[in-house]
């Protein structure tokens, strides 16, 4: 390629060069910031994380509980943009008002075009990751016909967003065990390195645009069925198959066909091993079945695993459970509706974006992202009249 000027570094503004987190996908590792995902989803919380991933250091006592005061005490959002959420029809996706609603952020906080300024920088990102949650919920509510509930700025964070999605009524409270296991499960989803959605905020945000219209650019990268949509295809995946006896004619067609029927949840463009995120995510998930019971999906989903990880289709193509493969199922068993599964996707890997977006506007090299194409289009040519065409 470098003889047709490809540029070696691709997009320049994934610049392939990031100290934020490393996989190795041969061995199945992930870390943040040089700690085992294993080991921050045993030990750690969200928000410490997020202030990891951020700062680059896991915070102090003192650095935790200033910063979590600052995410909880930014959860509220203009009263306009409920109006502005209003417009949408009652059953618009929530995943897409999640991204135009971001999206509308940067009319209302016009200071954030101030990239260059680390304190505006700062409240921008804390505003991102507090509110999304907020909008989340309020996306889901507004589908569901029910009145937007605000935010506590007395619970925690997790335990704010299921309160307002769920609160009917003053009848609902947070079960320890579900908000634990909500943590753990925006840990695992809180960055992955160049993936399409955050390339694509660091491709939006090299124009020097404002981090709010970087970060829906991503939600809206998210939203595709081969990236954050694969939970809810996996679930859609499931009930298609219906039963265990169903599953070696549903893995003939996948087998079979030209690619268009894929084990959603499965293969990955960097794991060519098992996905460490769906390790942890099945111990969550037999914490979560014992409070909200056992999701009837479940046996299908691991005898579907047993018998593709003995397949030599899926074996010779280094196809393992990625994240996405049992998410779902949680989620589900939590009490979410599928359309949900992307936005719970998209609020924890917000902090990526940022952290991403902060690494890329404060890297002096950085220039604006445009890659370069191969040209595979018609050679030089001159103009023919009308009357000389055939
Ligand atoms: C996420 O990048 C990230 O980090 C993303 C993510 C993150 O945290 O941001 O990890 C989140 O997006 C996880 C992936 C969720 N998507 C799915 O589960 C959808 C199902 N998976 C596939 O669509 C697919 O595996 C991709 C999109 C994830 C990767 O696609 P690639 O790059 O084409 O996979 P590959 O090059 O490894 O494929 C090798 C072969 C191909 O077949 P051949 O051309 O060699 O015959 O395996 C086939 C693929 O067609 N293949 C599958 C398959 N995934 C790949 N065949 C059946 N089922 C699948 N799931």
């Amino acid at each position: 390629f470098g003889l047709m000027g490809y540029d070696p570094a691709f997009l320049n503004t994934a610049n392939c060069k990031s100290a934020i987190t490393f996989i190795d996908g041969d061995k199945g590792i992930l870390e943040y910031r040089g700690y085992p995902i294993e080991q921050l989803a045993e030990k750690s919380n969200f928000l410490e994380v997020a202030y990891l991933l951020l700062k680059g250091e896991l915070p102090t006592e003192k650095e935790l509980e200033v910063f979590t005061n600052l995410v909880t005490h930014h959860t509220y959002v203009h009263e306009n943009v409920k109006s502005f959420m209003d417009g949408f029809r009652y059953d618009a996706h929530p995943m897409s008002m999640l991204g135009s609603t971001v999206a509308a952020l940067s009319g209302f906080y016009p200071d954030a075009k101030n990239i260059r300024d680390e304190r505006s920088r700062e409240i921008q990102i804390t505003r991102l990751i507090a509110k999304m949650p907020t909008i989340a919920a309020f996306s889901y509510r507004h589908t569901m016909g029910l009145p937007y509930v605000y935010p506590s700025n007395e619970l925690s964070y997790v335990a704010n967003f299921l309160t307002m999605m769920k609160h009917i009524g003053g009848a609902y409270k947070v079960h320890p065990v579900l908000e634990k296991a909500l943590d753990v499960l925006f840990i695992l989803h809180a960055d992955h390195e160049q993936n399409c959605s955050t390339t694509s905020v660091r491709t939006v945000g090299s124009s020097q645009v404002d981090p709010y219209s970087a970060v829906a650019a991503g939600v809206g990268a998210l939203y595709g069925p081969l990236h954050g949509g694969a939970n809810e295809a996996v679930l859609r995946m499931l009930r298609d198959i219906g039963h265990v006896s169903k599953i070696p004619e549903f893995i003939k067609q996948v087998k079979g066909g030209e690619g268009e029927k894929k084990l959603m949840g499965f293969g990955h463009r960097v794991y060519k091993s098992y996905d460490p995120r769906a390790k942890v995510i099945k111990r969550v998930a037999d914490e979560v079945f014992e409070v909200t019971g056992k999701n009837p999906l479940l046996d299908i989903a691991l005898e579907l695993e047993r018998i593709a990880l003995e397949d030599e289709y899926f074996v010779k193509r280094k196809l393992y459970p990625n994240v996405d493969f049992y998410s779902g199922l949680i989620y589900e068993a939590m009490g979410f509706q599928a359309e949900m599964f992307p936005v719970l996707f998209a609020i924890p890997r917000t902090v990526g974006w940022c952290a991403q977006w902060e690494e890329m506007v404060t890297d002096n090299e950085q220039k604006i992202a445009r890659p370069r194409q191969v040209y595979t289009g018609a050679t030089r040519r001159d103009y023919v009249a009308r009357e000389k065409r055939t």
